[in-house]
């Protein structure tokens, strides 16, 4: 086994995970004022938003005068083969919980060219949800190629393809604790 799967992914660090809390802990006052006194559904985006949906469900559980209460699921969508969008949106796994009548915010991990969005948004409208909202915890706005709406943004990120904080390259470092810029390393391509 050469060892790289355990290797973190050696790029130059975007942000470090002080400063990805400081966003998650901004984002979650954002949402709790929005919401304040009434039920929500925090619906994550799969894979990518797992580690931020549950920090932003816990940051959401420590403030007062928010959400009366807090209903996390999960969706999970696939559109990257690697590290190149397909263009293509596929819907994996559907929620479970009803959206009819109720106020749901969308959380994904990142906004890239904007697809994923726009598919989703549309998909879960048709669900007739009291509101629809969305919050990315990452933004990339200079490779977005369809018009989305983002209510509540984290951090923006350069036009450069990221990994950690649940984002991936090809399953590889969605554990890692800080967002880097991915830096394919030659002993990494015979796995890839
Ligand atoms: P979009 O449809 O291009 O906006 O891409 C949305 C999805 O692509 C995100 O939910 C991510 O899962 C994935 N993605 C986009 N950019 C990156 C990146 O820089 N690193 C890892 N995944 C990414
Ligand atoms: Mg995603």
């Amino acid at each position: 086994m050469s060892g790289c799967v355990e290797r973190p992914a050696a790029g130059r660090r975007l942000y470090g995970p002080d400063e990805i809390e400081a966003a998650v802990a901004r984002l979650a006052r954002e949402v709790a004022s929005a919401y304040s006194g009434q039920p929500l559904v925090l619906l994550g985006v799969l894979k990518g938003a797992l580690y931020f949906t549950v920090d932003l469900a816990r940051a959401l559980a420590g403030i007062a005068d928010g959400p009366s209460e807090i209903f996390v699921d999960y969706i999970c969508v696939v559109s990257y083969a690697g590290s190149e969008s397909t263009g293509q949106v596929r819907l994996l796994l559907d929620e479970a919980t009803v959206l009819e009548g109720r106020h749901v915010l969308i959380v994904e991990d990142i906004a890239d060219n904007g697809l994923t969005l726009a598919y989703l948004q549309a998909l879960l409208l048709e669900r007739r949800p009291a509101s629809l909202r969305t919050c990315v915890l990452f933004d990339k706005p200079s490779r977005r190629r369809v018009r989305v709406l983002l209510d509540y943004i984290g951090l923006t990120v350069p036009n450069t393809f990221a990994v950690g904080y649940g984002l991936d390259y090809q399953e590889r470092y969605r554990n890692l604790p800080y967002l880097a810029e991915l830096e394919i390393q030659e002993s990494q391509r015979e796995l890839t």
